[in-house]
C-alpha cells in the first residue's frame, strides 16, 4: 500500500465530490501497471456514473496518458513507457482505477503504448469515446472493420454526430466502407464533419429535419437508413434517441443509443471485457453487465487502427488542456457531466497545480 503523492478528485458514498490528499492505493495485483498520470481524459460518465450509476466511494475518471513507474515481470511494457488507455468501472471501483489523481493502476490489457502520431494529451482524451463508437460500429451494426473496408451503400444516420463519440463513429463508419453518412449537428460543425466523413448533414434543432432527411434519403436512392445512432442521449422532450426512431422509416433497421437498451435500441459501451455492476438511479437492485470479451477485443482492433492511424485518417478535432488546480478542474468534470461544456474533449494536467 502506498499513499498517493497528492491531490485526487473523490466522490463519497453520497455522491458528494470533493478533493483529497489522503487516498491510499492497494497494489496486489499482478497484471497491473502503476503510473504515473501526465494527463486525465474528462468524459460524462465521471460525476454521472456516481450520480446515476451509484459508482462511489472512489476516485473519479476513466481515461489517461501517463508513464509506467512500474511493470510487473513478464510484463509486455517496460517501465518509463508512455501509455494511455482506461480503468475499469464497478460499484466498488478501487481508488487505484481513479485517473483525476497523479498516480493510478491499470490492467495492462486496456493499455496501449502511444505511438509518435498520437499526442499525449489526444491519447489521455481518446480510449473510452472511441471504444464506445467502435462497439456501434463493428459491434453493433456488425460493420467490416478498417483494415478489411467493404462498400456499403446504404444510408447510415448518427444524430448528435458532433459528440465526441459521434465524431469518432463518422470517422469508423468512413474507414469501414460507408459511401452515405448522414448526420445531425449544429451548423457550425457542419463543414467539420463533411471533413470527417459526413455526406448528408442536418441541423438537428430545425423543426423540418425528420422530413429533411427523409427527403435526402428518397432522394439519394440507396434505399432505406439501415443503422442509426443517437451518439449524444440527451433526456429532453422529444429526447436524441425519439429523434432518432422518428428519422428511420424501416422497421429492421439496427439501432443504437449511447444512454439507452429498450424500445428497439442497443447500447454501444466503452468496456466490456469484464462482467460488472452497476445501480440505476431509482431501480431497487443493482444491475449486472455481463463479460462480452469477444465483443471487446474486436472493437479494441478497431479502437488501435485509430490509434495507428491518428492524425491522417483519425482524430479528434479539438482538444483543450485544462492546467490549473484541484478544485477548479472538478467543477470543470462536474459541468461536463451535467450541462456540458459544448464541443471538443477536456483533458486535465496532471499533477493538478
Ligand atoms: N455507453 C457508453 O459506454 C458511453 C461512453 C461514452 C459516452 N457516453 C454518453 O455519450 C454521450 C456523448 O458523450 P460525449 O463525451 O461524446 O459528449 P460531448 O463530446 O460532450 O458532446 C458535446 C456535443 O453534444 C452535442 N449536442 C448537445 N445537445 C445536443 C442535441 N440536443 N442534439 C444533438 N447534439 C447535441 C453538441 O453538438 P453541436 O456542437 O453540434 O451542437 C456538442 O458539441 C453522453 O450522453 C455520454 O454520457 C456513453
Amino acid at each position: 500500500m502506498s499513499l498517493n503523492s497528492s491531490k485526487a478528485l473523490f466522490v463519497d458514498q453520497d455522491a458528494n465530490f470533493s478533493v483529497r490528499d489522503d487516498i491510499y492505493h492497494e497494489h496486489n495485483d499482478p497484471n497491473e501497471l502503476f503510473i504515473e498520470t501526465l494527463y486525465s481524459g474528462v468524459n460524462p460518465a465521471d460525476s454521472k456514473h456516481a450520480t446515476l450509476l451509484g459508482i462511489r466511494s472512489t476516485v473519479i475518471g476513466y481515461d489517461f496518458c501517463g508513464r509506467i513507474l512500474s511493470a510487473p515481470s513478464g510484463s509486455n511494457f517496460s517501465n518509463g513507457d508512455i501509455v494511455a488507455g482506461y480503468t475499469p468501472s464497478r460499484i466498488g471501483r478501487p481508488t487505484k482505477y481513479g485517473t483525476h489523481q497523479p498516480q493510478l493502476l491499470c490492467p495492462e490489457d486496456l493499455v496501449f503504448r502511444v505511438p509518435s502520431n498520437l499526442s499525449e494529451s489526444h491519447a489521455a482524451a481518446l480510449t473510452v469515446v472511441a471504444m464506445t463508437a467502435a462497439d456501434a460500429v463493428f459491434n453493433i451494426f456488425k460493420l467490416p472493420l478498417p483494415t478489411t473496408p467493404a462498400v456499403f451503400s446504404s444510408p447510415i444516420l448518427i444524430w448528435g454526430a458532433s459528440s465526441s463519440v459521434g465524431i469518432c463513429a463518422v470517422q469508423f463508419l468512413r474507414a469501414s466502407g460507408c459511401q452515405n453518412i448522414f448526420v445531425t449537428a449544429s451548423p457550425a460543425r457542419h463543414a467539420l464533419l463533411r471533413s470527417l466523413g459526413a455526406t448528408h448533414v442536418f441541423d438537428y434543432s430545425s423543426s423540418t429535419v425528420v422530413g429533411d432527411i427523409a427527403a435526402a434519403v428518397e432522394a439519394l436512392g440507396q434505399g432505406p437508413i439501415t443503422n442509426a445512432l443517437d451518439a449524444v442521449g440527451t433526456f429532453t422532450t422529444p429526447s436524441s434517441a425519439d429523434m432518432v426512431a422518428q428519422s428511420v422509416k424501416n422497421s429492421a433497421a439496427i439501432l443504437a443509443s449511447v444512454v439507452k437498451f429498450d424500445e428497439g435500441f442497443q447500447m454501444p459501451l466503452a468496456l466490456i471485457k469484464d462482467g460488472f455492476h452497476v445501480h440505476p438511479l431509482g431501480a431497487p437492485h443493482p444491475i449486472s453487465i455481463p463479460a462480452q470479451p469477444e465483443r471487446h477485443w474486436r472493437a479494441w482492433e478497431g479502437f488501435q487502427w485509430a490509434v495507428k492511424n491518428y492524425g491522417t485518417k483519425f482524430k479528434l478535432p479539438s482538444v483543450e488542456v485544462f492546467d490549473g488546480t484541484a478544485e477548479d478542474a472538478l467543477q470543470e468534470i462536474i459541468k461536463v457531466g451535467g450541462e456540458g461544456r459544448g464541443f471538443g474533449k477536456l483533458v486535465i494536467r496532471q499533477p493538478f497545480r
